[in-house]
């Protein structure tokens, strides 16, 4: 085994990546308005990362119903598909490969967001989690997510064809590809869960029934784009927001089984967000890789070092990082040259302007 695996190259779908350093996705909040249009700043922040083997964008909603946080961007309008059409061009120029991540929050919302009331969700169920809002003061508060409003049947139908649409946009838009958001608490997580759906249809009760949004999204999205252009996020070891199942490792594994039959280009697992941070073993790493021949992503709380051995194991293909990107927009060579990785300014992760987002320096 090569000590320095990050940095071997490595297919994935159409794309070939020079490293197995991507840069995880991550929501900054920073959007042109009124209409959540990705900014020229984001141009350049995200080109300063272009030395990552992948980007993945932070969080993109597909709809305005698919919105829960303030100033994160969107792939549903004609202006918000030109804002990215000039981040993946920069992106490009400067050498790098670009997939959009496509969400829907569901219940992980607030009124604000929706003109027609309540945030929508497989169940009427409360995740007992908060929001990031601004108000017309420009003031932003966290806000309690309400009991959202159940989709009816028809309602499920719109949503998958809006995956579809954002799909079908990214391509627009000059993007490499997408990963659905499927984890993290938000929609898609929502109806794999029995504690976020209590539904007595199609979608919901069996572990059938409780995949069956996934499949139809990923589905979608295949037919549009194709699989190889296909990538998804899961969470299955996350149990804040209400989350906490005690089912998901089974309903994952089966949501992979169709996931592989797809081919579907990658599963990215989010193993830890901020302070949730479970152990993962290893029994359910082999059996993943048993299910699913695709190549497999990790991410949470990685250094270079637990990245090496992770793949040294050659149970995953690609490590993601999150924060170290952020101060750190040169992060590969920094791993290379095994150089001090600078901190980043917690008070300016969300929001405001160029300050604490394009302004880390590069080493020289
Ligand atoms: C500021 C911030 C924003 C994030 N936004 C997203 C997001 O939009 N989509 C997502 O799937 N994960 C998001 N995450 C989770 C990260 O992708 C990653 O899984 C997490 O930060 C753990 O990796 P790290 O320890 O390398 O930061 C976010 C994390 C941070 C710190």
């Amino acid at each position: 085994m090569p000590s320095n695996n990050l940095f071997e190259s490595i297919s994935l779908g159409l794309m070939r990546l020079p490293n197995r350093v991507v840069m995880a996705p991550m929501t900054r909040a920073r959007t042109a308005q009124p209409g959540d249009i990705p900014s020229i700043e984001m141009a350049t922040y995200y080109a300063q990362r272009a030395s990552a083997g992948l980007i993945i964008t932070e969080a993109t909603q597909i709809s305005q119903q698919g919105q829960g946080y303030s100033f994160t961007p969107g792939i549903y309008s004609e202006a918000q598909v030109q804002g990215w059409r000039r981040v993946t061009q920069e992106v490009h120029d400067a050498g790098g490969r670009i997939v959009l991540q496509l969400w829907h929050v569901g219940r992980m919302s607030h009124p604000s967001f929706h003109t027609d009331g309540m945030p929508v969700a497989p169940s009427a169920l409360a995740p007992n989690a908060q929001v990031w809002v601004v108000g017309s003061d420009g003031i932003g508060r966290m806000l309690e997510c309400p009991v959202p409003r159940a989709l009816s049947a028809i309602d499920i139908q719109n949503v998958i064809a809006d995956f579809r649409h954002g799909a079908a946009n990214a391509m627009r838009a000059g993007f490499d590809g997408v990963e659905i958001h499927g984890g993290n608490g938000y929609l898609i997580d929502q109806f794999l869960r029995t504690t976020s759906n209590h539904r007595t249809d199609e979608y919901g009760g069996t572990l059938e029934n409780r995949i069956r949004f996934a499949c139809d999204v990923a589905s979608a999205v295949v037919t549009e784009i194709g699989a190889a252009r296909t990538g998804i996020r899961i969470a299955p070891f996350i149990t804040q927001r209400n989350m906490n199942c005690p089912d998901i490792i089974t309903a994952t594994l089966a949501l992979a089984e169709r996931l592989e039959a797809m081919q579907v280009a990658y599963i990215h697992l989010a193993e830890a967000d901020w302070d949730d941070a479970p152990q993962i073993d290893d029994g359910f790493r082999q059996k993943l890789r048993q299910t699913y021949q695709g190549k497999i992503m990790v991410a949470g709380n990685y250094s270079a070092a637990r990245a090496e051995a992770i793949l040294a194991g050659g149970l995953v293909d690609l490590v993601a990082f999150g924060r170290p990107f952020i101060a750190n927009p040169d992060l590969p060579k920094r791993f290379m040259l095994n150089a001090p990785l600078a901190e980043f300014d917690p008070s300016t992760l969300f929001g405001g302007n160029a300050q604490g987002y394009i302004d880390y320096p590069s080493l020289s």
